[in-house]
């Protein structure tokens, strides 16, 4: 992706600084020329002779060294791209006030190459509203900032404020920057998580989806240059989605309201919820007391989002589905394909030890609507979401 651009990596004090080393030596691979900046603070953190190294050029550090001066002006003019990642509370604050008290702000100061700002601290400080107006002030100035993630941080309290990971600011840069990518300009819609119909204010008819596998097919889609909606259900995954919009919805009757408004602007619907087929008819307005020795409860089916979607499915817009089964997998995947008019089905057999619910890998085999069919191996489910979006690209856009 950043195949010949010329990029800075600017590195501040955070100990987020670690997840730089493995983004620099990932923009290298990927074909990047690479230039580390630190500040004094970030050398507590990482070596710069780690990233001497991964970066295959000196790190830059000193306004002036014993070599004599370094040629900030020039440095922001080399560059195609500065990207400061992490970025600290403080030289943030330097940044937004014009600080040039080292030779990452210097260059700041000086560059003429779009910038792009990862910031990473703790919850609390991310909340402040002096951090809040700086952030302002350095979007104002024409910034990109990259939005933070929510998930554990350094200080052992869980919430807002972890700094992208290495994988969704490559994406990020790819999408905004470089705007490359084979899906640049698509549009996707993905579903993910169970859904939850309410039975009284307490209990609910669920099901075990981690939301796992959409999730990670929507970071994918992201990361090959699409603007992404996810439609997420009640899951607990870990939801760090920097620049994927999400919808959250507890039904299905919300989940397919949030669909058919999005689907009809989208190039690529992803349905991989689990969604309940069948709901209450009733929902109790207060908790339902045990009486008698059983209990019926009426349930009326749900709408099939995948089904109404492939109603209206227009031309150039491409619908893929998935199938967990038990039981004549292939002829299941295949009946769903053609009665939901989808373009792509991907089977996933709870017979496979490696696929299912809740669990980390998947084993699939995606039917193409032209009869042609893909098996995996059991992989990880990013794994899984890359080799279904590969074949997404592979028979609808390449
Ligand atoms: N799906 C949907 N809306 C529903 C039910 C299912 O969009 N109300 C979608 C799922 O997201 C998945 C596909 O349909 O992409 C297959 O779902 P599955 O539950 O396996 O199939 P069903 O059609 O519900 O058939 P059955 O339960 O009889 O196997």
């Amino acid at each position: 992706m950043p195949q010949g651009k010329k990029i800075i990596v600017g590195i501040t004090g955070s100990i987020a600084a670690y997840k730089t080393v493995l983004l620099v030596r990932e923009l290298v691979k990927q074909g990047a020329e690479v230039k580390v900046i630190m500040t004094p603070a970030a050398r507590d953190f990482v070596s710069p002779l780690t990233l001497a190294t991964l970066s295959r050029n000196p790190v830059l550090s000193g306004l002036f060294d014993e070599q004599g001066w370094s040629n900030h002006v020039m440095l922001g003019r080399w560059a195609d791209l500065f990207l400061v990642a992490p970025l600290s509370c403080n030289t943030m604050a330097k940044m937004a006030r014009g600080g040039c008290d080292n030779l990452l702000l210097a260059v700041y100061l000086s560059a003429t190459c779009p910038v792009v700002l990862a910031p990473a601290m703790d919850e609390d400080m991310w909340r402040h509203p002096s951090t809040r107006a700086n952030l302002e002030l350095l979007e104002s100035f024409g910034n990109k900032i990259i939005p933070v993630g929510t998930g554990d941080l350094a200080s052992g309290l869980t919430g807002e404020g972890r700094m992208a990971e290495p994988e969704q600011i490559i994406g990020y840069l790819r999408h905004y920057i470089f705007k490359q990518g084979p899906l640049q300009g698509k549009k996707a819609l993905v579903t993910a998580g169970p859904t939850y119909e309410p039975i009284d204010p307490v209990r609910f008819i669920g099901n075990h989806s981690s939301g796992k596998m959409g999730i990670a097919v929507a970071k994918e889609l992201q990361q090959r240059g699409a603007s992404v909606t996810l439609v997420l259900g009640p899951s607990a995954a870990d939801l760090s989605l920097p620049g994927i919009d999400i919808i959250r919805v507890q039904t299905a009757e919300q989940m397919f309201t949030a669909c058919r408004e999005r689907f009809p602007a989208s190039d690529i619907g992803v349905m991989a919820a689990a969604v309940a087929d069948y709901t209450p008819v009733v929902t109790a307005d207060r908790k339902i007391k045990k009486t008698g020795a059983a209990l019926s409860i009426d349930l009326k089916r749900t709408t099939d989002i995948l089904k109404s979607l492939g109603e209206t499915k227009r031309e150039g817009q491409v619908l893929l589905g998935f199938a967990l089964e038990t039981d004549q997998e292939k002829m299941n995947a295949l009946e769903k394909l053609e009665k939901k008019n989808a373009d792509l089905i991907v089977l996933n057999s709870l017979n496979d030890p490696g696929a299912g619910f809740g669990k980390d890998t998947n084993k699939i085999t995606i039917f193409a609507r032209d009869g042609r069919e893909f098996p995996f191996e059991t992989k990880s489910k990013n794994e899984v979401a890359a080799d279904i979006v590969d074949t997404l690209i592979r028979l609808h856009y390449a």
